[in-house]
């Protein structure tokens, strides 16, 4: 293991440039080159490469987004699209790629894998939507813009006697609307995991109104895919005027909260070290709170387990 490449991929996550700064400097500190790849497999397949150095990654590590970019590449689907980056990954003499993202991600960090090119994959998505860890980098950060936009609604809501119905990310998975919902104090909190009862949220938002309640916030995750009809129901049934407000990539953004830097330094100089033990196609991650790691073929199969205790327990909260 000579030289090592960086490839960041998918949707971009805070702590992604916490992550390559750590990536790079434990490289440098056992003596390796380190080739930043641009925009994802899109730039690896079109050779989109430079050489990194210890100021590529100075003043990163409170940045969001990441500085290598990212993309979603169709072309590195094809036979064609893998063939022309795996010449252009020996034509660099790049020995080992480190992969940060998500499900797709990790399963182009399996494809190179397959055809000879050890690959570490570190999980980063603001979604949490991996099975196989705790968290994934950039989901903490996320969560704590969703719960500062949720108070800051509340105030408004507060003064006018308003409903927020307040859609955050998460394509299929409810936990950016769970743990930004209990953190937030939302009155109910819907995900794609649990079937939704309407009745519920009414007679709340009903009840609140009745106790002289002024706020009234509904955080739902964007896989329900229904927010404008959530709305339209509140105001029919309840006579509350309600305002629908979509966080959408505002909550990409952001430095990366503690959490999400710290973790995502741990898994860049772990990376590093089991690319210099020889090792390929391993998922680091974290289980009870330590970090571990697991073949990138079983890590993707498995299906995030939502937390239904946590969300059943937010119920009582918002009574
Ligand atoms: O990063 C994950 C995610 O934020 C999803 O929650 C969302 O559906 C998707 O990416 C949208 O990203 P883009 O618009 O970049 O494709």
């Amino acid at each position: 293991m000579k030289t090592i490449g960086i490839l960041t991929s998918g949707g971009d996550a805070p702590g992604m440039n916490a992550a390559i700064r750590a990536i790079a400097r434990t490289a440098f500190a056992n003596g390796l080159r380190v080739k930043g790849i641009r925009n994802g497999f899109d730039g690896l397949i079109k050779g989109d490469i430079y050489e990194m150095n210890v100021s590529s990654v100075a003043d990163i590590v409170h940045k969001g987004g990441t500085i290598l970019g990212s993309a979603r590449s169709k072309e590195f689907m094809t036979k064609e699209g893998q063939d022309k980056a795996i010449e252009v990954i020996s034509s660099y003499g790049i020995d080992g790629i480190v992969v940060l993202g998500g499900d797709g991600s990790f399963q182009g960090a399996n494809v190179l894998h397959e055809r000879g090119i050890k690959t570490i994959g570190i999980p980063c998505t603001i979604d949490n939507d991996m099975g196989f860890t705790d968290w994934t980098i950039g989901f903490d950060t996320a969560v704590e813009t969703c719960v500062d936009a949720i108070s800051k609604l509340r105030d408004t809501s507060s003064s006018h006697g308003r409903g927020n119905v307040v859609e955050v990310m998460g394509r299929h998975c409810g936990d950016i609307a769970l743990y930004a919902g209990i953190a937030g104090g939302a009155e109910s909190i819907l995900v794609p995991e649990v079937e939704v009862d309407m009745n519920q949220v009414i007679e709340r938002i009903k009840r609140g109104k009745a106790r002289g309640k002024l706020h009234h916030i509904i955080v739902v995750a964007e896989g329900l895919g229904n927010s404008r009809d959530i709305v339209k129901q509140i105001e029919d049934e309840t006579g509350v005027e309600t305002k629908l407000t979509i966080l959408g990539h505002f909550q990409r953004g952001g430095s990366p909260a503690m959490r999400d830097a710290v973790l995502a330094s741990e898994m860049g100089i772990e990376a590093v070290e089991l690319l210099l033990e020889g090792k390929s196609s391993l998922a680091i991650g974290t289980q009870g709170g330590k970090l571990m790691t697991m073949p990138i073929t079983k890590a993707i199969k498995m299906k995030r387990e939502f937390n239904t205790k946590l969300y059943t327990e937010s119920s009582i909260l918002a009574n």
